[in-house]
């Protein structure tokens, strides 16, 4: 997958995800990110990014040019890969069909945005290439937003400096569900948010810390006593913790009789 942000601040993002197991599948290929400085972009007279906002107001606003013309360079660079692609595989013998070409996606980071999720990031793990803008100042003239954004998101009810700290955000949350880029791929499918539940608690070496006892059923060896009690853990837990969640939980009869057992207490 290939991520393409439109920034001012290109090193932040960039130093952001080149640690960890962003830096590594990058490293291996699965994933690409580049930074576009869109000051790069600003062929105008002054070399300027920003302007007064017109009809007053406070602060400053990007300039819709330098962000279309930074959105235009990505924009070709990707078509002219996905049709060196496309070439490629009608040169291939046969079953090979020329692909619909996918509308590019373009994310702008705002508080006004629809509030990420992991079915969002679900929903654009799928994607081959997403571009993320940036804001910063007081925005972006809208003009530019109408012509070449697709969707708005937000990372929470809270107003931060600029886009750069919520796509890097996004990019991590989506990154982690690309085949390939956890070592263990059902790690990305039994946590937190499966089934809407929460995960369950985890425990590891020594069996006893602090005088507390790893719960018994996890050294019992068993895999289907343990599989239910920590299924019983993520209903508990989502209950205690999250219980906006459990509207929508996927549970068996079972587990219904558990929860409502539960609430009953
Ligand atoms: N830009 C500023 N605040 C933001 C937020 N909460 N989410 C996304 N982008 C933002």
């Amino acid at each position: 997958m290939n991520f393409h942000i439109l920034t001012l601040f290109p090193d932040m993002v960039m130093n952001g995800l080149e640690t960890s197991i962003i830096g590594r599948a990058k490293a291996k290929g699965l994933l690409s990110i580049e930074a576009v400085n869109i000051r790069d972009y600003a062929f105008n007279k002054h070399h300027s990014v920003d302007d007064y906002p017109y009809g007053g107001g406070a602060g400053m606003l990007m300039q819709a040019e330098p962000v279309y013309l930074a959105y235009q360079a990505v924009e070709e660079k990707i078509n002219t890969r996905r049709c060196e692609n496309s070439a490629e595989q009608e040169e291939q013998p046969t079953g090979s069909m020329k692909r619909e070409q996918k509308k590019l996606r373009v994310v702008y980071l705002s508080p006004q945005g629809d509030t990420f999720s992991q079915k969002m990031a679900e929903d654009l793990a799928k994607e081959e290439d997403l571009v993320l803008l940036c804001g910063h100042y007081e925005g972006i003239d809208e003009r530019v937003l109408e012509e070449i954004v697709t969707d708005y998101v937000s990372i929470g009810d809270y107003v931060l400096t600029g886009g750069e700290l919520p796509a890097m955000v996004m990019i991590d949350a989506i990154s982690r569900l690309v085949p390939g880029v956890l070592h263990n791929d059902v790690s990305a499918e039994f946590e937190s948010f499966q089934d809407n539940l929460l995960e369950y608690p985890q425990y590891s070496r020594p069996e006893v810390w602090h005088g507390k006892q790893v719960p018994p059923v996890l050294l019992s060896g068993h895999h289907k006593n343990i599989e239910a009690w920590r299924r019983e853990q993520s209903i508990l837990r989502t209950k205690e913790r999250r219980p906006d969640l459990l509207e929508k939980a996927v549970l068996t009869k079972k587990e219904q009789e558990f929860l409502e057992k539960l609430s009953e207490e």
